[in-house]
């Protein structure tokens, strides 16, 4: 039987970085603030050079050389954002013109924080179905862009940049992965686009992100736990089978909360929201990239990805590595 292997990593941030110390200059807030509530002591901010579809193509380019392979072996590309700078083309068919993926169809995928969860069972789907064998699943964000920089409840939160994995089908890999979402609960964490006056209608402004935090909060610590259980009942695996719980880095007190409750080693919860703040779709593969780089990965481990965010939307991945 097979399944989807991730074979590659890479991942690309911006070159400049806004501390919670010289956030502190710019607005009232304070480092002792962020650090506690959120485990954020810095983020990668996008200059006027990177886009969502620059680090997108950086990320894709170092994962095809982590896999060995060559920019035309990838058959699909797959772009998990919710802040690319254009409406189209789309992300991917920009990162399949900036790596000459020649043999490729391209894509983006909108399911906010959840992206790469939802990248990635899509390309499982894929790879199950027989229609593609090699795939780059991306998630990128340069959601820099579009918060609002005097809003300090919403804005010392995310930061910019952008993960990759290259998959292919394989015997091993993916063994369960589930997506959710819940449409009722979308104005907990929105962030709507401007639009022009038409003939029919008056143009309307457009508003940056909105976020209920303590809402967005609950529900995270809430669901994650549940469905990080489901998929580990469903096919036979105990917490303690699990080598890493590779989660979506939002906030370390959510992490923390989420080991908690699943009764598991907050040690095997890794985390590098410190230095990247909440990079949304981007932040599982960025995270997975830096574990794959640092050799803290061993064939036949048992990883754990979860991802949870606006839409609602959320999901978790069991896989052998
Ligand atoms: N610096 C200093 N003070 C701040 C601040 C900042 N950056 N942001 C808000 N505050 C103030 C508020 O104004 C409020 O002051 P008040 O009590 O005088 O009114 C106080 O801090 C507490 O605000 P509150 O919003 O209740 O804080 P909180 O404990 O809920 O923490 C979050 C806020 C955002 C850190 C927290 O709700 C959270 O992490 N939520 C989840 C968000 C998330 O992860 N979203 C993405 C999911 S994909």
């Amino acid at each position: 039987m097979m399944t989807t292997r991730i074979i590659g990593t890479g991942s690309a941030l911006p070159k400049k970085t806004l501390t919670n110390d010289e956030l502190s200059q710019i607005m009232d807030t304070s480092d002792e603030w962020i650090r506690t509530r959120t485990g954020i002591v810095s983020r990668h901010v996008a200059d006027e050079e990177e886009t969502a579809a620059t680090l997108a193509a950086e990320a894709g380019r170092r994962a095809i050389d982590n896999a060995g392979m060559k920019p035309e072996d990838i058959e699909l590309v797959l772009v998990a954002t919710c802040s690319a700078e254009n409406y189209f083309p789309s992300v991917g068919c920009q990162v399949q013109d900036i790596l000459g993926l020649k043999n490729a169809a391209a894509m983006d995928i909108s399911a906010a924080c959840s992206g790469f969860l939802f990248a990635l069972n899509t390309a499982h789907a894929y790879i199950l179905s027989g229609l593609y064998e090699k795939i780059l699943v991306i998630g990128t964000e340069t959601l820099s862009r579009t918060i609002d920089w005097t809003d300090r409840s919403t804005c010392v939160l995310f930061g910019d940049g952008a993960g990759a994995c290259v998959v292919r089908s394989d015997e091993e890999g993916i063994i369960g992965i589930s997506q959710h979402s819940d449409g009722t609960q979308g104005g907990v964490l929105t962030s709507f686009a401007p639009s022009l006056e038409t003939p029919l209608a008056a143009a309307a402004p457009g508003s940056p992100l909105y976020m209920e935090g303590q809402a967005v909060f609950k529900f995270a610590v809430k669901t994650v736990p549940e469905c990080i259980r489901q998929v580990l009942e469903d096919n036979h695996t105990e917490v303690e089978d699990v080598k890493y719980f590779v989660l979506h880095q939002a906030n370390s007190r959510i992490i923390q909360s989420v080991a908690k409750r699943l009764k598991a080693d907050e040690e095997k919860f890794p985390m590098n929201l410190d230095k990247c703040g909440n990079t949304s779709a981007a932040s599982i593969p960025i995270l997975l990239d830096e574990m794959n780089r640092s050799n803290k990965l061993g064939r036949g481990d048992l990883l754990v990805l979860s991802g949870f965010g606006a839409g609602l939307t959320w999901g978790a991945a069991l896989l052998r590595w």
